[in-house]
């Protein structure tokens, strides 16, 4: 049994605690924030139902709880407002990410960092940098979530269970992201061929409805922030989902950001391709087939994350000076 220290006991990181809490992968959970009251009793309330939850210690406080852990999980910094986009977020939260870094470093020098916060491939490069952990050691929820959410669509449009349909959304975990719509499918056949045995619609899959289903899923966080305010239970169970990866030594196949090193000619910049997630953290990147538009989309999708590296690496050098 393991370990888990969720860092930031907002929204996300609470909510975060209470999935993990349920799905009995630590013996040990600790909530931490600069807030240490607001930690210590988003933990005491999870604790209280300690009797019907897997068996695990429940505690909350400072920094000072990260000791021996074998997952982190980064959610510390501000959260989209209305109208925001997550590249608003990165000078806030990258000052967040790198005195996260420093604590990481001293307490917790050999877990698997898992970058939550958003920019999400942004702060994952920025953790990865700022710890210096190996680069499978630090990986970002990316677009676990933007490729539920496209499962998600696609169920309700075909009437099959999400857990049957294959989607894979890579790139950036934001506005650059892509669907790989060639690489997604629903009984071992793409979606196209899938058509002929669907009978939802006399359509196969023709642009305008890849358009819609896009939009939808490229822009559903914004669609619940207008609602009410914040995301946090999908993304609470897609990091449960990734947790259960690393601490079971899964080796499940998820969309996770990690630091790509030449797939598509592509180095050196955090974003999602389907990888192999396991123990050690991204055990290896999957680089698929892909059309030709969808590269294309790929590459611009890496430039937007690297101006954003590049932005958060003036910022580093500010704050050094
Ligand atoms: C979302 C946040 C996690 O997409 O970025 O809900």
């Amino acid at each position: 049994m393991a370990k888990i220290a969720i860092i930031g006991a907002g929204q996300v990181g609470a909510t975060c605690a209470f999935a993990l809490a349920q799905a009995g992968l630590a013996e040990e959970l600790a909530l931490i924030d600069v807030k240490t009251d607001k930690a210590r009793g988003e933990a005491l309330d999870i604790a209280h139902a300690a009797p019907l939850l897997p068996a695990a210690r429940f505690v909350g406080g400072g920094y000072e709880m990260l000791g021996g852990a074998d997952l982190v999980v980064m959610t510390a910094g501000a959260n989209q407002r209305p109208g925001e986009t997550r590249r608003d977020l990165l000078s806030r939260n990258l000052a967040v990410t790198r005195a996260a870094a420093e604590e990481i470093i001293r307490r917790a020098p050999e877990a698997v960092v898992l970058v939550v916060a958003n920019p999400v491939d942004a702060l994952t490069s920025a953790a990865l940098a700022c710890t210096g952990f190996p680069p499978q050691r630090v990986l970002g929820s990316g677009t676990v979530l933007d490729s539920l959410r496209m499962r998600y669509m696609l169920s309700l449009h075909t009437g099959v269970d999400a857990a049957s349909i294959h989607a894979i959304v890579l790139g950036e975990h934001g506005d650059s992201e892509l669907p790989a719509w060639s690489a997604m499918s629903i009984a071992g056949m793409t979606l196209e061929e899938y058509c002929d045995h669907c009978g939802v619609c006399d359509a196969r899959l023709p642009e305008v409805m890849r358009a819609a289903f896009d939009e939808n899923v490229r822009h559903a966080a914004d669609r619940v922030i207008a609602w009410k305010g914040a995301t946090f239970y999908a993304i609470a169970v897609a990091v449960c989902r990734i947790a259960r990866a690393v601490l079971r030594d899964e080796r499940s196949i998820l969309t996770v950001s990690s630091r790509l090193s030449g797939e598509y000619g592509l180095e050196g910049v955090c974003l999602s391709l389907p990888c192999v997630v396991g123990r050690a953290g991204v055990l290896r990147r999957i680089p698929i087939k892909l059309a030709p538009d969808e590269l294309a989309a790929l590459r611009a999708s890496a430039d937007a994350v690297a101006s954003m590296d590049a932005r958060a690496a003036e910022q580093v050098e500010r704050m050094r000076r």
